[in-house]
């Protein structure tokens, strides 16, 4: 298991990721942890990751320097080179321009990180500060015109860092690196699994739950799917699971959810017609911040007034990811957009939470969703919002236009899944803008909705790049959407990336 210590940085969890997908287990960690938590996790390698702090900075993040002595190998990444550094006494210059993008190094001969890769490589550089002076004892074993000590280590202590960042894709042989630390340095195995993982969660389950309850929020969409059948596998009959049908769903999707889970999986499952509340607290509402609370707060409502009725529940499941935790701002990140399954939680929620996904990618939630049984179809369906259709009609919603949407949704899906696009294009969907055009039908003026398509490519949602339907799909879709949904007489095609775009919308 490889510990990876969290000082910011928005990608850091890539980190843990690369680490996962040469089948080593990492867990991504505060950097406040105790030295007594990390003995206990029992780490062979420990990485304190980058940050945007600088060493010198009244209220940076710190590193508890007993780790240096624990006598586990460990790795400082770009922040954390200089942490390491401050700690042994070399020096880190103080600097308010950035370095960032492409950068060639010399890599010194014989440096162990670097073992089997060229000498000359390119890695990607994204910082201010940097080591100007190694500590007594360490070694440097790569350099850069203006990165000097691009990489430096101390073999016997066993600790090693490096400037750049080695889990980004543009640092050509960063997997490699990072195998040498994990395998060779760190004397990992390499043999996790998925399997291994759902034995790992399904254990903790019982342990936290014990012979209590726990409600879960099924949505019928991947995450929530993946986190039913996760949790049923634990506690099987202890799992009550609700599904909202607020009245922002996509068509057929209820029905469905009910056929693949009350029936398929024989889990315990209540049907709630909500349509009415939601669109009651949404009336008037036109802020998106707003819509996405009031949706996610009527939701844990709903829940509320269920577990009522259902007596002593617990704890309340979500299928929360770890995008949807970096993007609503943990004590490190940035908020981005508050998502709805953790921004918008009440404050006077009586659930305890049980979020077991929230270390995943969304292509790891696949891979479980699998290894637990879930139909391919859930598994691949792709990923819908929390606040549903309520966040892809813009500014106010009324049932006219979420109808609207819905119906221009099931048209999109369909042409893409008769032109076999659906497993390329990762996420694609129909959004009502607030806005209406002229048009002309038959021989009439026409006064209406534009839809716009957006179909994004995309491995985990954090970025994403708009996706290239061919034109004669497109034009099927535009005629189709133009000619069967009512109210309708302009389509649009979104060609932005995430970012500077989300992708969604709101
Ligand atoms: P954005 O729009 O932030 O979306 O680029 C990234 C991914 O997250 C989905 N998304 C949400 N998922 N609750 C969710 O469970 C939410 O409130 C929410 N908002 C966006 C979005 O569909 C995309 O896949």
């Amino acid at each position: 298991m490889i510990l990876v210590l969290d000082y910011g940085s928005q990608y850091n969890q890539l980190i843990t990721r690369r680490i996962r997908e040469f089948g080593v287990y990492s867990e991504l960690h505060s950097h406040r942890i105790s030295i007594e938590e990390i003995k206990k996790i029992n780490p062979k390698g420990i990485i304190l990751s980058g940050g945007p702090h600088s060493v010198y900075g009244e209220n940076s993040f710190r590193v508890n320097e007993a780790i240096f002595d624990l006598g586990i190998p460990i790795l400082g990444i770009c922040y954390g080179m200089q942490l390491i550094t401050q700690h042994f006494g070399g020096k880190v210059e103080r600097s308010s321009q950035r370095e960032y993008g492409k950068a060639d190094i010399k890599v010194t001969e014989g440096a162990r990180l670097f073992t089997g890769t060229p000498h000359e490589q390119t890695v990607w550089m994204s910082h201010s500060d940097k080591v100007i002076e190694a500590p007594a004892d360490f070694v440097v074993e790569a350099t850069n015109p203006s990165t000097p000590i691009a990489a430096m280590s101390n073999k016997e202590k066993g600790i090693y860092a490096v400037q750049f960042h080695p889990e980004v894709r543009n640092t050509i042989y960063g997997n490699d690196l990072l195998k040498q630390f994990v395998f060779d340095i760190s004397e990992c195995t390499g043999d996790w699994t998925m399997a291994n993982f759902v034995d790992q969660e399904v254990e903790k389950i019982r342990e936290l739950v014990g012979d209590r309850k726990v409600l879960c929020a099924l949505s019928g969409g991947v995450d929530s799917s993946v986190v039913a059948a996760l949790i049923h596998k634990a506690i099987g009959d202890q799992l009550t699971c609700i599904f909202v049908d607020h009245g922002l769903l996509r068509k057929y999707e209820g029905d469905m959810v009910m056929e693949t889970f009350r029936d398929g999986f024989k889990m315990n499952i209540i049907r709630v017609d909500a349509k009415e509340r939601f669109m009651s607290k949404l009336k008037g509402v036109s802020d998106p911040e707003q819509k996405r609370k009031i949706i996610g707060n009527e939701f844990i409502y709903v829940f509320d007034d269920e577990a009522e009725k259902l007596k002593e529940m617990d704890f309340l499941a979500q299928g929360t990811l770890y995008t949807d935790i970096v993007e609503s701002g943990t004590e490190t990140a940035q908020t981005i957009k508050s998502h709805h399954n953790v921004g918008g939680l009440p404050e006077d929620m009586q659930f305890e939470l049980l979020e077991p996904l929230n270390t995943l990618f969304k292509d790891e939630v696949r891979a479980l969703g699998l290894e637990l049984g879930v139909p391919e179809a859930v598994v691949w369906r792709q990923p819908f919002p929390g606040p549903g259709l309520g966040i892809r009609v813009l500014g106010e919603v009324t049932e006219e236009k979420v109808e609207i949407v819905r119906e221009s949704d099931a048209i999109l899906r369909e042409e893409i899944q008769l032109a076999g696009l659906d497993r390329d294009i990762w996420q694609y969907f129909t959004v009502l803008p607030d806005i209406r055009s002229v048009g002309v039908m038959g021989d009439a003026r026409t006064y209406d909705h534009t839809i716009g398509i957006r179909a994004v490519t995309s491995i985990d949602g954090m970025t994403s790049d708009w996706a290239r339907i061919p034109w004669d799909v497109l034009e099927k879709i535009s005629t189709r959407i133009v000619n069967e949904v009512d109210h309708v007489n302009r389509v649009v095609y979104d060609v932005t990336s995430k970012p500077p775009a989300t992708i969604e919308w709101e």
